[in-house]
């Protein structure tokens, strides 16, 4: 099977219906620029019947943006279908991304339809997309919670009206990775003519499985993952960019291939975060500030003998500056040593000795100590070593 997977970013659509991240048109253009210099295959630049904002949005970057496919997101409805196309006019790789929701909770409490005539709507609109562009995505949304054997009849279906790519949508983040990654491989066995299309997974965080669900599609056979840069996304966000493709990097054996530049996770993850004034959490997989930090004793000696010790990626290979050893309370002598060595004070195993119940008292107090502290405690070790150099 080939192995490389496409990988479409929703940062611009589905991260943008993330509350309090709303973008003015310089900064989703800036942030386009920036996708398309990190590799990603396909942007999802908007959902243009939405608001003249998300029209204009899809209509700039289809201008601009010529080494990815940009898509524009529809309903399974005409005037929506004719609103994407018009702003996708200008696109080198115009994509359309139809559809409509296929399990029972969205066939009868959300559209009070049945599903034969959700089946009928979800093919109409693929052929009346067809009008317009040769790419047309189809998304069965609530994918995750929809009965396996109605899912492959709407595939399959789909799949026949022309659709080139089927999104399987964990719209609710409700899967378990082996029944989501058993859903797809579920796809590829009953549905006649999936080889002429790409099972694309788009997972939502809603249980924290959303990258755990996209690796177990692409694992069944799925070559397309949606996801946005640190995760965000419509609740608890979707699928994050950066551990996807880290996961891949690390995981050789899996042998997937991508587009991805690694260098420039980092300053993506930050310029997205600043435009949409999300701030990452610390403790964020690849990208949170704390993820090339090392504050206990143990880690930090067993860091400063060898990385590979307790880091498994290495700043540089994701565009981050450096690890940092934290001074805490949690320190050893070794870290010590280590930062007080970075600031120009080469001192003996003695006079750290001396001076490490002193540390430990500020630690305590301060909680992290800095360079300007430490500044201070080297006076105390100089004071001490002229003590003793006095009495000896
Ligand atoms: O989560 C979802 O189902 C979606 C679709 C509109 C693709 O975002
Ligand atoms: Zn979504």
């Amino acid at each position: 099977m080939e192995n490389q997977i496409q990988i479409f970013d929703t940062t611009l659509r589905d991260g943008e219906q993330t509350p309090g991240a709303k973008l003015n048109m310089p900064e989703k253009i800036e942030i386009a620029y920036q996708l398309e210099a990190l590799g990603v295959n396909v942007i999802e630049a908007g959902f243009p019947i939405s608001s003249p904002g998300d029209f204009e949005a899809v209509q700039e970057i289809s201008k601009r943006i010529k080494n990815a496919s940009i898509c524009a997101l529809t309903r399974a409805v005409v005037k929506d279908i004719d609103a994407a196309a018009e702003a996708l006019k200008g696109a080198a790789s115009p994509r359309i991304h139809t559809g409509i929701g296929t399990s029972d909770f969205h066939v009868y409490s959300k559209l009070n339809m049945n599903r034969t005539s959700v089946l009928e709507h979800a093919v109409a609109a693929v052929k009346y997309a067809k009008n317009y562009v040769d790419d047309v995505e189809f998304y069965a949304e609530d994918a995750g919670r929809t009965d396996n054997q109605y899912l492959a009849r709407v595939v399959e279906a789909v799949i026949k009206a022309g659709a080139t790519v089927v999104n399987i949508p964990d719209t609710t983040g409700f899967c378990l990775p082996e029944e989501y990654g058993a859903k797809i491989k579920y796809l590829t066995q009953n549905v006649v003519g999936i080889e002429r299309a790409i099972i694309s997974a788009h997972c939502h965080n809603d249980l924290g499985l959303a990258t755990a669900n996209a690796i177990s599609a692409i694992e069944n056979g799925a070559r397309q993952i949606e996801c946005t840069i640190n995760g965000i996304g419509e609740r608890a966000g979707n699928t994050s960019l950066e551990e996807v493709v880290m996961i891949m990097n690390k995981h050789a054996r899996l042998k997937f291939l991508h587009t991805i530049n690694s260098k420039l996770l980092f300053g993506t993850s930050q310029m997205v975060s600043e435009l949409m004034n999300m701030p990452i959490q610390a403790n964020k997989a690849i990208v949170g500030s704390n993820a090339f930090s090392h504050s206990s004793g143990i880690h930090q000696d067993g860091f400063l003998k060898n990385p590979e010790n307790y880091e498994i990626i290495s700043p540089e290979e994701v565009g981050a500056t450096s690890s940092h050893i934290v001074l805490t309370a949690r320190s050893g002598r070794a870290a010590l040593t280590f930062r007080l060595k970075n600031i120009g004070y080469d001192f003996t195993r003695e006079e750290i000795t001396a001076l490490y119940p002193r540390f430990l008292e500020i630690a305590d107090k301060i909680k992290e100590v800095n360079d300007d502290n430490l500044h201070q405690m080297a006076v105390l070790v100089k004071e001490f070593s002229a003590q003793n150099s006095l009495t000896a």
